[in-house]
């Protein structure tokens, strides 16, 4: 049968019918087992719980798999961003564009160095960076654009890796949704000056909290290495080892983003299984597509040709006009029918801070604007079944039957 046909015109759980699923999907779920649990153990007892010869090796692997040069892993994409805009000098004065349409972090690393932080609109389909958009907002005064790789679908690369160029900028990508996604059959690693990924828990690999900052440029790494521990030479890590010495010297104050051993452990082990993590999340979207083909009320995900997307998120968008709820609403009878859903994103500009202190306003941002109010995301992860999936899509199709205008 094809999936989502069947239990779409029963009673609304939230009016007293029965729930599509018993039991609660959540959006999302790491996926670990037997090898990360192994790896914990190991770490543990090895005696080296903290940064050490795993972290050093996860940040070596992760630019190998991404075809970058060099990889330091730390405790967070959030971390890796803001150690890149470091390493570059970027500050006071200085000004950095970036998209509305992303998570808090990355425009608030801009202000953590006392630069400037300018948002700008998306473009409509992938809503990544409009690149436009960013060549109208660049000023004398711009130092680097941060490209943000919506859902894993990769940045206009094509068009902003020339912008920076012909700017004279640098180009930090924050594929903290993105990791082994390709752009022209290029690897995300590879498209910018310094790319920043995530392994926070529900991303595509992970080590519960964690990042890696890669790039061709080895000295700017290395400054990075420093400003991530303290600001101390760059094997601070081993001075507690056999190769290590008492003294060390501070030469910048850093900060505290390095990943422990324990953490990378479990990040060393989940690449092992991304091939099968990429394919099951491919399989998963194709399963949403298909489920929602041809249901008009709802607009799925747009995917270039030129890319491998990593399919991190998938979003549907709803045509509010043929509803009679709104996405709020939406989501709570998705809710009742036990499937659990979020937003991604509150664009930053409608933050409280960025609104009212910065004074970002809605009117610069009109595609922001018109696509937040009817965007969410379904759940997606590697340990869904073809159930799970059939669930979800008969739970959407389900209350889009109930909530048609008629
Ligand atoms: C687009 C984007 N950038 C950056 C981050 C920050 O990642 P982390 O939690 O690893 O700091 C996130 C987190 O979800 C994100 O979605």
């Amino acid at each position: 049968m094809r999936p989502g046909t069947r239990d779409v015109f029963g009673r609304l759980a939230a009016d007293g019918g029965a729930p599509v699923r018993e039991k609660f999907l959540p959006v999302a779920l790491p996926t670990v087992g037997e090898a990360e649990k192994q790896a914990v153990i190991e770490t543990l007892e090895s005696g080296w719980m903290t940064t050490g010869p795993k972290a050093i090796e996860l940040g070596k692997r992760i630019a190998a798999h991404s075809g970058a040069a060099h990889g330091l892993a730390v405790n967070s994409a959030t971390g890796a961003l803001h150690l890149a805009l470091l390493a570059w000098g970027v500050g006071p004065g200085d000004e950095v564009i970036t998209s509305t349409w992303t998570f808090a972090s990355t425009a608030n690393v801009v202000l953590h160095t006392g630069a400037t932080v300018v948002l700008v609109d998306v473009d409509p389909k992938t809503l990544n960076l409009d690149p436009a958009r960013v060549e109208a907002a660049i000023t004398p005064r711009t130092k680097a654009i941060i490209a943000v790789d919506f859902g894993g679908h990769p940045a206009d690369y094509a068009a902003l890796r020339p912008l920076c160029d012909r700017h004279g900028l640098r180009l930090l990508a924050d594929a903290a949704h993105s990791f082994g996604a390709r752009f022209d059959d290029r690897p995300v690693g590879t498209l910018a000056d310094a790319t920043a990924f995530s392994f926070y828990a529900i991303k595509n690999i992970t080590t519960g909290e964690g990042g890696c900052l890669v790039t061709d440029d080895l000295p700017f790494l290395e400054r990075a290495q420093v400003l991530s521990l303290h600001g101390i030479s760059k094997d601070a890590w081993k001075r507690y080892s056999s190769a290590g010495s008492w003294y060390y010297e501070v030469t910048v104050p850093g900060f505290k983003y390095n990943l422990t051993d324990l953490a990378a452990a479990i990040g060393l082990a989940q690449l092992h299984r991304w091939v099968e993590f990429d394919a099951k999340r491919a399989e998963v979207a194709a399963r949403y597509d298909a489920g929602f083909a041809g249901v008009p009320e709802v607009a799925r995900p747009y995917a270039d040709p030129r890319v491998h997307h990593a399919r991190h998120l998938y979003t549907l968008r709803l045509d509010l006009p043929s509803l009679t709820v709104d996405r709020g609403r939406f989501l709570e009878l998705l809710k009742a029918e036990n499937i659990g859903t979020t937003v991604n994103f509150i664009p930053v500009h409608k933050h409280p801070y960025y609104r009212d202190t910065l004074g970002f306003r809605p009117a610069d941002f009109p595609v922001a604007e018109r696509v937040y109010p009817a965007i969410f995301t379904l759940p997606l992860y590697p340990r869904m079944s073809d159930a799970d999936v059939d669930d979800v899509v008969t739970a959407v199709r389900k209350v889009l039957h109930h909530t048609r205008v008629s």
